[in-house]
């Protein structure tokens, strides 16, 4: 069950101040558990901007960062934060990322901002995964947000036609290339009643690199700001 983390008198918070709430949230969860060899692994978004900026006020107190774009590598060497390769990291202490939906079991659906790849093998080498988000991303049911599925280019009708038989509607992302130099299809319509199932279905798809569903590996624990509570589940 979700937990009140705040109390006091309601404020009318834009949708960006509630992401940065969660973020500071997040960085309040984190920030005792660091040490000087610890590395923060770093997710991808708009929410994940507000950590980034709250994590460098902490950045003397760890050992640097891995990240899941190229974007969010770009602010984070901007405040002067080490970026790791992946390879070169022995371990990986937490991870802090957005979503586009989540659930109560902290099943998500990710990949709006087509890094869904990098974020699941970052997530899938921390040991703890802290969700940031607007409470607005919190669901019943997964799939109302398409679920992005990133694709070897060649294999984009291939693909597109077994989403279709798997109840899908794919709309190629066009104008959108991966950092990893692939392809994404939106895939709207999916009734997601089983995220555990459909998750490896669409990975046995050939030429499927990675789908946004993270419920194999969801997050530990998701911070969502409303606008007078974070709700911790
Ligand atoms: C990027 C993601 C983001 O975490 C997700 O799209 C949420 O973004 P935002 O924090 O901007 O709402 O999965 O691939």
């Amino acid at each position: 069950m979700p937990t009140s983390l705040l109390a006091g008198p309601t404020i009318t918070y834009s949708q960006d101040e509630l992401k940065q709430l969660a973020a500071q949230a997040a960085l309040k969860h984190i920030a005792p558990k660091l040490g000087p060899t610890s590395i923060v692994g770093v997710g991808t978004g708009s929410t994940t901007n507000h950590f980034i900026d709250a994590l460098a006020t902490i950045k003397h107190t760890f050992d640097a960062a891995v990240s899941s774009s190229e974007g969010s590598t770009e602010r984070l060497k901007a405040h002067g934060i080490q970026v790791l390769d992946l390879n070169s990291a022995a371990r990986v202490d937490v991870y802090v990322d957005g979503a586009d939906e989540i659930n109560a079991q902290r099943q998500m659906i990710k990949g709006g901002g087509a890094a869904l790849t990098r974020e699941k093998i970052v997530a899938a080498s921390a040991d703890e995964f802290v969700c940031i988000a607007d409470h607005s991303k919190l669901v019943t049911q997964l799939g109302n947000f398409p679920l992005p599925v990133e694709v070897i280019p060649m294999a984009r009708s291939l693909v597109a036609r077994a989403l279709v038989q798997l109840g899908g509607q794919p709309i190629w992302r066009q104008g959108v290339i991966t950092d990893n130099g692939n392809w994404i299809l939106d895939t709207h319509e999916l009734n997601i009643t089983d995220a555990l199932l459909l998750e490896s279905e669409i990975n046995n798809i050939p030429g499927v690199v990675c789908n946004g569903l993270f419920a194999q590996q969801c997050a530990s624990v998701a911070f969502l700001a409303t606008a007078d509570e974070i709700l911790k589940i």
